[in-house]
């Protein structure tokens, strides 16, 4: 055989990186798809690409130089199983199986110990970027031995995005980590996505703004801190009009937001990880609310702020500022959810035990994926600068940041409450700042409770040791064994 990588699953993201693969310097492309017809279809469409194209298993494993290396990109799950079966039976030991879905992290650690009973190498690696990025450069996140990493490396740098000058992918970590951390990318997309939408809904209904008018301000955002792809595509999508009804095309999309399950993912791993990604799961929530249509509708009735006092919360005599103060509450926001969705990658790698470089991380978001954005240069550097560093928003850049937003942030939650507009992600973001940043929590009157309930003891502030209330007899302190 002659070529050096093969792509299994011919669909649009599968055809698009085996593409992108193919034209690179010194890249030939096998490609296997379950139906012959797209495998003809793409090596048809694009002679250019010089494909090398097989109709069995047999026919692909022949085509591969040794090491062989194939990425599948198939549909996560049981097709995923399937594909890899398959691969197992055709190639030898020291071969290299890359699963380029969004598997979830527990099925790849699966799959990886596995496929290498066999002396294969799997890979379960991150691709994001969507359909434009597969095509053009995405952003990679391949997990998997460093045995792989080796043969795969060179490869799949000719194909990543490239921001300043580096190509847009690493080797994360052995097994899942890879698609651990593609997990908590797409959480952080979701976060991202909603901060968006609730700044972008509270200047439409605090200032009666056109969406094309908001797209305006869209595009002024992006020129500052804020510059990212989502902001940009944000202003594309409120600037676009409807061509049947000439309306704003946002008027005419049913506001009931999908879901895939990655974001579910993420907050489902933090639970168990104890991590607490407060805005990663109120911008998953908010999508599982805006989907139950039967819900909203008894709903609706529910009594909410006069029309009065929600004008009075609104204020915008000055809509400039109010804007401004939306901007720095995104803003803000923004620094939480990515400050929880680092904090949920170190503690994911503490708990598996992988070595993930978290500026590394930060490095090769910068290009090709959803989240890309300048502002990931400042996380590379807050981690640059202090590798073990707790909480990535006590970084100085990120804390001169918060202390020029947090009044303003603190405003545009208050103004939100007031006025009756819902801004999960804004409040829960700012809950979590003030919760991280108290003295005291109450969470020493919940002690105090599971004790009284439960007798499941509490620490005292001024002495070692573990106590216990003697709640149901003469209410004296005994020292107790540690059952936390
Ligand atoms: C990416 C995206 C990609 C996909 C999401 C969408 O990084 O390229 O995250 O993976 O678009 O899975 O997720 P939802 O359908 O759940 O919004």
């Amino acid at each position: 055989g002659h070529a050096n990588i093969g792509v299994v699953g011919l669909a649009v993201m599968g055809s698009n990186l085996a593409r992108n693969l193919a034209s690179r310097e010194g890249n030939t492309v096998a490609v296997l798809n379950r139906s012959r017809s797209k495998t003809d279809e793409l090596v048809g469409a694009h002679p250019e690409a010089g494909f090398v194209p097989a109709f069995s298993y047999e026919d692909f494993a022949g085509s591969l130089q040794r090491p062989r290396t194939a990425i599948i990109m198939v549909k996560a799950g049981g097709a995923t199983d399937a594909v890899i079966e398959e691969l197992i039976r055709v190639f030898e030991p020291g071969d290299i199986i890359v699963d380029g879905g969004n598997a979830l992290f527990t099925d790849t650690i699966r799959r990886e110990k596995a496929v290498r009973e066999t002396g294969i190498n799997f890979v379960g690696m991150g691709v994001s970027g969507g359909e434009e990025g597969a095509l053009n450069g995405p952003s990679l996140m391949p997990g998997g031995s460093d045995e792989s990493w080796t043969t795969l490396g060179p490869i799949l740098r000719s194909i990543a995005a490239v921001a300043e000058g580096e190509p847009c992918v690493t080797h994360v970590g052995h097994d899942g980590a890879g698609h651990f951390v593609k997990m908590v990318h797409n959480g952080i997309e979701y976060a991202d996505m909603q901060l968006i939408a609730e700044a972008y809904d509270l200047i439409r209904r605090g200032t009666g703004k056109s969406p094309a008018e908001i797209a305006d301000v869209f595009a002024e955002w992006n020129r500052g801190e804020l510059e990212s792809y989502l902001i940009e595509i944000t202003a594309e999508v409120l600037r676009q009009v409807d061509a049947e009804t000439g309306r704003p095309l946002v008027d005419v999309i049913v506001d009931q937001a999908g879901a895939k399950g990655t974001g579910a993912w993420t907050v489902q791993t933090a639970l168990s990880l104890g991590v607490p990604v407060s805005g990663i799961a109120e911008a998953t929530f908010a999508r599982s609310l805006s989907s139950h249509p039967e819900q909203r509708e008894v709903s609706r009735a529910l009594p909410g702020p006069s029309a009065e006092s929600a004008a009075q919360a609104l204020q915008v005599d000055d809509v400039d500022a109010f804007i401004e103060k939306i901007r720095l509450a995104l803003y803000a926001s923004k620094i939480v959810a990515y400050s929880q969705g680092f904090d949920e990658i170190r503690a994911g790698a503490a708990e598996y035990g992988w070595h993930i470089d978290l500026g590394r991380i930060a490095a090769i978001w910068r290009g090709g994926c959803i989240i890309r954005a300048q502002f990931l240069n400042r996380i590379t550097e807050a981690y640059a600068a202090t590798p073990e560093l707790p909480v990535l928003l006590t970084a100085p850049y990120f804390v001169d940041a918060l202390t020029r937003a947090q009044a303003a942030w603190r405003d545009v939650v208050a103004i939100s409450a007031r006025a009756g507009i819902p801004a999960p992600a804004f409040s829960s973001s700012l809950a979590y700042y003030d919760g991280l940043r108290a003295e005291r929590l109450p969470a020493a009157l919940i002690q105090g409770q599971r004790d009284f309930f439960g007798a499941h003891t509490y620490k005292r502030i001024d002495k070692a040791g573990t106590f216990h209330t003697l709640w149901s007899g003469d209410r004296t302190e005994i020292e107790a064994e540690d059952t936390h």
